[in-house]
Order: structure tokens, then C-alpha cells, then sequence
């Protein structure tokens, strides 16, 4: 079997010409939904991100403000322009991108953003009501990897999906997701062992551990759904997933490409969450007008 690729690149370029519209449409109600990226220092990865952040705003019509700290900021510096942003009537999502330098605790970080403005999805707020199953923010990658199974049609309910890693930003989340969709789910993480009687098991795998090659054609199940959320370079300086994609892709039914995969699925679902929040604020404002 050849697995089908899931096009992530695709997917996320026609869900941007979906956002166009919606944005136009909140803008003629007079609002423009805007977003505040916090970059600290000068992480090149991080730079690149938020670089990509930004030009997706633009392209669907989302004001975004960049404000950039240098890696010297203290706590208080940071969590002041935080405040400041909160009370922002421009500004309805906020975004501080990690990691962050040691001096600074990111959970004090994410506590002091308004979780109406939450659309990282990190705040506690939201992932308390995500674990209840409440509407909320859902942090941007596992919503991502949602969206993609279903531009699909891959079932969740029923399935066994197996999570590898349980990072706050995508393996616990996923897997709360995966449960909320009526899924079984297994989380496995660095003290799994054996990873690969775990893995064979999995119709829906999804692997985010950051490690090249973790993954081989002999650690899934025949006509297993594979998502790869690593992003590694390897020694030839070229970005990989965890996933061996070219000899697991001849085992699964559905894989994801790095690059191309899940990383566009994710700047794309922080643009919805964007979207989401001006959306609230606005009916908000709308009915206490
Ligand atoms: N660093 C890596 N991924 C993310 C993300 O999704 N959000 C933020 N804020 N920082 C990140």
C-alpha cells in the first residue's frame, strides 16, 4: 500500500481563502480582528515563526501588531505589556511566542493573558474548558491535525489513536482532543518502552517528540492514518519529521509530509482562533451596548 498524502500546504491555503471572506465580513460590522505577536530575543526559529505568523495575517485581511522584547526583558517588563494588550480595543488574540528566556516563567506568561484574547490556548481557562468540553480555544496544532482528518473524511470515534510525547503545546492537548472526538486514546511518552508495542497498535498515530527517525515502517500497523509533528533537521541540514516518511509511507493509508504537513494546519488555525475571538468580543460589545 502507498499511503495517501495529507496536503497540510493545501489544506491551509484554501482554509485562508475561507478566512478572507469571514474577515471581510466582521470588518464590515467595523471590526478589524487583530493579533499581537510578543517575540522575545532572537531565536531563529522563533523569528521564522512569527515571520510567517504575520505575513498570514496579512494575507486574510487580520491587523497583527509585532512587538519585540530583548532577551535581557524581566518578568515584570513583559507580563506589563501583556496587561497592556489585554485592554487593547485593537487587539483581540495575543500571542507570546515560545520558548521564552530563563528568567521569565512562561505559565506566569500565559496566566496574565486574558483568556478571552487566549488564542494559543494555553491559558488554564482554556484548557479547563477543553477538558470539560466546553467551547473554547483549542491550542493551534492539535486543532490543526482535527482539521486535516476531516478535509480527509479519516473517522475518529471508535479508533485507538496513539499520542508519542505529551509537551503542554501539542501531545496532551491531541490527546484530550482525540478523547473529546470519541476516540480511545493512549499517550506514550520518553519512559514508553517498549514505544513499539504501543505504536503497532495505533490506527491513528500521531508522533510530536522532535526526534528524526523515531519512527519506522516496522513500528505501525498496517494501513495506519500517520501524523508527524516533528520538525528536525537532519545532517544534511534538511527539515524531517519523526516519521521515516519514505518507507512508512508504503505501510500507512495517510501520511503527513515536514514541511508541508502539519506546521501550515497550525499558523492556519491561529488565524481561526484569531477570528474566533474578534467574533466574541464583538457580540460581546453587540449585546451590552
Ligand atoms: N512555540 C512553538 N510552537 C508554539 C505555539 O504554538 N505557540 C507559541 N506561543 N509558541 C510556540
Amino acid at each position: 500500500m502507498t499511503a495517501q498524502m495529507i496536503d497540510g500546504k493545501a489544506i491551509a491555503a484554501a482554509k485562508r481563502q475561507e478566512m478572507k471572506t469571514m474577515v471581510a465580513e466582521l470588518k464590515s460590522e467595523g471590526v478589524v480582528p487583530g493579533l499581537a505577536v510578543i517575540l522575545v530575543g532572537e531565536n531563529p526559529a522563533s523569528m521564522s515563526y512569527v515571520k510567517g505568523k504575520i505575513r498570514d495575517c496579512k494575507e486574510v485581511g487580520i491587523y497583527s501588531r509585532l512587538l519585540r522584547l530583548p532577551d535581557t526583558v524581566t518578568e515584570a517588563e513583559l507580563l506589563d505589556e501583556i496587561k497592556k494588550l489585554n485592554e487593547a480595543d485593537d487587539i483581540h488574540g495575543i500571542l507570546v511566542q515560545l520558548p521564552l528566556p530563563e528568567q521569565i516563567s512562561e505559565q506566569k506568561v500565559i496566566q496574565t493573558i486574558s483568556p478571552e484574547k487566549d488564542v494559543d490556548g494555553f491559558h488554564p481557562t482554556s484548557l479547563g474548558r477543553m477538558m470539560t468540553k466546553q467551547d473554547s480555544f483549542v491550542p493551534c496544532t492539535p486543532a490543526g491535525i482535527m482539521e486535516m482528518l476531516k478535509a480527509v473524511h479519516v473517522p475518529i470515534a471508535g479508533k485507538h489513536v496513539v499520542v508519542v510525547g505529551r509537551s503542554n503545546i501539542v501531545g496532551k492537548p491531541a490527546s484530550l482532543l482525540f478523547l473529546n472526538h470519541n476516540a480511545t486514546v493512549t499517550i506514550c511518552h520518553s519512559k514508553t518502552t517498549p514505544l513499539a508495542q504501543y505504536t503497532k497498535q495505533a490506527d491513528v498515530l500521531v508522533v510530536a517528540v522532535g526526534r528524526a527517525g523515531l519512527i519506522g515502517a516496522e513500528d505501525i500497523k498496517p494501513g495506519a492514518v500517520v501524523i508527524d509533528v516533528g520538525m528536525n533537521r537532519n545532517e544534511k541540514g534538511k527539515l524531517v519529521g519523526d516519521v521515516e516518511f519514505d518507507e512508512v509511507k508504503e505501510k500507512a493509508s495517510f501520511i503527513t509530509p515536514v514541511p508541508g504537513g502539519v506546521g501550515p494546519m497550525t499558523r492556519v488555525m491561529l488565524l481561526e482562533n484569531t477570528l474566533k475571538a474578534a467574533r466574541k468580543i464583538n457580540q460581546y460589545r453587540k449585546a451590552h451596548a
